[in-house]
């Protein structure tokens, strides 16, 4: 965070400093309930910018959202108690001397504004798509911090509370701020780009990630391109040459278009990947400085496209083309439940992707457990792929016949709408002995302590479900050793 006095954070988001009122005085009512207007109290905010009190540290600013469920004027004292030194509310509070504005939200992305504004020399780069958002922002994190100070969302932060909190913690030295960003519906994009504008964007892929929210792959795209549309003519725009939808972003853009991936229309191109034995991928970074051979830590084929997206960034702010394949095969992954590979003592592989599912990144998950358990026992448990819409149903049945052409030895569905997963394995003639279908999670643990054998693979994979995940853990004795040899 860049340090700044109350009265600044009041002047960026035109609210008013109030000292903390009496715990028993007037504490509820809007902006103009009493609350000492005050030329005394004008607290330095050096700490994180927090809206969880649980996160708050020395120093810290707490914003009071309120959400569905919960009004966060409720945790300010819990914020003081952890060292915040001041709020930003709607209303004055006990505890805290705040900023008292009339929408916390705005005013949040005001101050986030503004705190970007004070460092002109960071360039911001935004990172959207269907899938792998988190692995390639964590991705480019881990190159770009070895040529400069590099600030990224935590986990997949990336929504609009997410992106702010991001942007909030820029430093006066910071070189790249990177910033994944989420969408559910139109417009979304283009408000988080409006809070940070970037000079970079990379659209990953167009997928049928949320289609149920959003009615069609098109719409999907419209709202991707939000992100390409807000760069400048100066800026750079990274798109997937191998998607058609994010490809033809070319034509929405003013900045200037770098095509990634295999085709050979792309500038920045993977070619002769091979994936080992353990899943892990190699490939020839072929660029217009020359290419060289990259060897990734990370597991599944489908890293190699968010691979050379991040090498197309690295090399437009001047890595050397050497540098850049050093660090893309030096990265580990950051964030958990993607892809983690746990090797336990018994023999048995767990593969824990269990952060979130859809058709694509399920197809990616399933290719990279054949060649893992290539010649091994593979299990593909899987849970629901939500937010489908109408093509939920058709989705689920495609994966359970995919699994069976993958050649997996046996799938367990869990949960209540993951009945087509198993019927589309028995569409393919499976008599009922590769697929199991399991009421729940509790269930699918029991199955698979009874059932796994020394050798045996275990793909763990939904979307949002803490449930799948903690099975995942659960398998590996609630420890996470990340295989990293
Ligand atoms: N290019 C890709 N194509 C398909 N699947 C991918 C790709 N990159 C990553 N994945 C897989 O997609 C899943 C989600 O990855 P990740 O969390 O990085 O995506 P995300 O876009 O950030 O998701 P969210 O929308 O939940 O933030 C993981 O299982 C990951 O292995
Ligand atoms: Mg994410």
């Amino acid at each position: 965070m860049i340090p700044l006095r109350l009265s600044e954070i009041a002047r960026i988001t035109g609210g008013r400093v109030c000292d903390a009122i009496d715990a028993g005085g007037p504490d509820a009512g809007g902006p103009d309930a009493a609350g000492v207007d005050t030329a005394g109290v004008d607290p330095l905010v050096d700490g994180p910018v927090v809206t969880d009190s649980r996160e708050a540290a020395d120093g810290s600013l707490y914003i009071a959202r309120v959400g569905e469920d919960l009004d966060g004027h409720q945790f300010v004292a819990a914020a003081r108690s952890q060292g915040a030194v001041a709020a930003l509310t709607s209303r004055p509070v006990a505890d805290l001397p705040s900023v008292v504005v009339q929408d916390v939200q705005a005013a949040f992305v005001s101050l986030a504004h503004a705190l970007v504004e004070r460092n002109a020399k960071a360039v911001v780069i935004g990172i959207t798509g269907s899938s792998g958002k988190t692995g390639t922002k964590d991705l480019l994190w881990s190159v770009l911090q070895r040529h400069g100070e590099t600030v990224a969302n935590v986990g997949s932060l990336n929504s609009e509370v997410g992106v702010p909190l991001t942007v909030c913690r820029i430093t006066p030295t910071t070189a790249y701020l990177v910033l994944e960003m989420g969408s559910r519906g139109m417009g979304h994009i283009d408000y988080l780009t409006q809070i940070a504008q970037p000079q970079i964007g990379v659209v990953l892929n167009v997928g049928t990630a949320h289609v149920g929210e959003f009615g069609s792959r098109e719409a999907i795209g419209m709202a991707k391109a939000e992100l390409v549309q807000a760069l400048p003519a100066t800026g750079f725009a990274v798109l997937n040459a191998d998607d058609p939808i994010v490809s033809a972003m070319a034509g929405q853009t003013r900045a200037h278009v770098i095509p990634v991936g295999e085709s050979a229309l792309a500038a920045v191109r993977a070619v002769d990947i091979t994936i080992d034995p353990t899943g892990r991928a190699s490939f020839t970074l072929v660029t217009d400085q020359g290419s060289a051979r990259v060897a990734l830590g990370l597991y599944g084929e489908h890293h190699v496209g968010n691979a050379v997206a991040v090498a197309a960034v690295a090399l437009v702010v001047g890595m050397t083309l050497q540098d850049v394949a050093t660090a893309l095969g030096e990265a580990r992954p950051l964030s958990r439940w993607r892809m983690e590979v746990h090797e336990r003592a018994d023999g048995v592989t767990i593969i824990n992707d269990a952060y979130n599912a859809n058709p694509n990144s399920m197809r990616a998950a399933l290719k990279t457990l054949a060649i893992i358990g290539k010649d091994r026992r593979t299990w593909a448990v899987l849970g629901e792929m939500r937010e489908l819409g109408p093509g939920s149903i058709t989705e689920h049945e495609a994966l359970g016949r995919l699994a069976v052409r993958l050649n997996v030895s046996r799938v367990v569905a869990v949960g209540e709408r993951t009945q087509p997963i198993h019927s589309g394995t028995q569409r393919l003639g499976w008599n009922g002995e590769g697929s199991t279908w399991v009421q729940d999670v509790d269930a699918a643990y029991e199955l698979l302590q009874q059932e796994l054998r020394p050798g045996d693979v275990v793909l763990i994979k939904s979307s949002h479900d803490a449930g799948l995940r903690w099975l995942g853990d659960r398998l590996v004795d609630d420890t996470w050793s990340e295989v990293s040899s």
